[in-house]
């Protein structure tokens, strides 16, 4: 079985001592067979944290990376410098870069395309809001928000990828997306890419991410169409976060 994916996504969190003693911590608990951790901090605390990771079971991802190479961008981060401290993968379309930064599917492309050239894995997340969800609309909003990445570039694009069905209102709402509505997103991302390629979609891990927390994670997990988790606010305590990995090494 392929190991899951488990991503903290520590958002805004956290501060050198914080981030020192959560990794220190993380370190006891690489060995699962059943999962893979990949850290998220503020990408201001991945160099130190590279240092600090004694085994390469630990992957350590950006929150966000810049779509040009070098040049006149204040404050902003390459992939290539990313890359150069070991960074392995790096989130793209978050819905809060697209809430509060204006990242549209244009930008969010050109990411793309920045971190594959800069051999990073990038996580594409996608999602409906709460109206697209009231109105049965998940699935067209999804396709659209792939679609736009095949027509402007190429399906080949997506190959190594990780995409992320994060529903925006089940992010930080405390309100998870059901068994039965997830499973349907990711069937229909499989159907979907399949029907354009069928050998791409072997290449493609599709996880989740909205309000994972302990009473939810295992009905979750254990789905067969579920590859892994993006994990907000439960992953921001590590008494939090290493509960739901106990739970998952607890699964028979
Ligand atoms: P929450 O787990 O806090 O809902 O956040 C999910 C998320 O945004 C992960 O990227």
């Amino acid at each position: 079985m392929n190991k899951k994916i488990i991503i903290a996504n520590l958002k805004l969190n956290g501060n050198l001592k914080y981030i020192k003693k959560y990794i220190k911590k993380l370190n006891k608990y690489i060995n699962s067979k059943i999962y893979k951790i990949f850290i998220a901090p503020p990408i201001l605390y991945l160099y130190f944290s590279n240092l600090i990771i004694n085994n390469k079971n630990i992957k350590l991802v950006s929150q966000n990376i810049d779509k040009n190479f070098s040049g006149s961008y204040t404050g902003e981060i390459s992939g290539k410098m990313l890359k150069d401290i070991n960074t392995k993968y790096v989130i793209i379309g978050h819905s809060e870069r697209k809430k509060y930064h204006k990242e549209n599917n244009k930008t969010i492309l050109k990411k793309i395309i920045a971190t594959k050239k800069s051999n990073l894995i990038p996580i594409i997340c996608i999602g409906e809001n709460i109206e697209e969800y009231n109105k049965k609309k998940s699935k067209n909003i999804c396709k659209k928000q792939i679609q736009y990445i095949i027509k402007n570039n190429n399906i080949k694009i997506l190959k190594n990828t990780i995409i992320a069905y994060e529903p925006i209102w089940a992010i930080g709402t405390g309100k998870n997306a059901d068994i039965n509505h997830i499973n349907k997103i990711h069937k229909y991302i499989i159907k979907y890419i399949s029907s354009i390629n069928k050998n791409i979609i072997k290449k493609i891990k599709i996880i989740y991410g909205g309000s994972i927390n302990d009473k939810n994670i295992c009905n979750i997990i254990t789905n067969k169409y579920v590859d892994g988790l993006l994990i907000g606010k439960s992953s921001w305590k590590i008494k939090n976060f290493t509960k739901l990995l106990n739970i998952i090494n607890n699964l028979k």
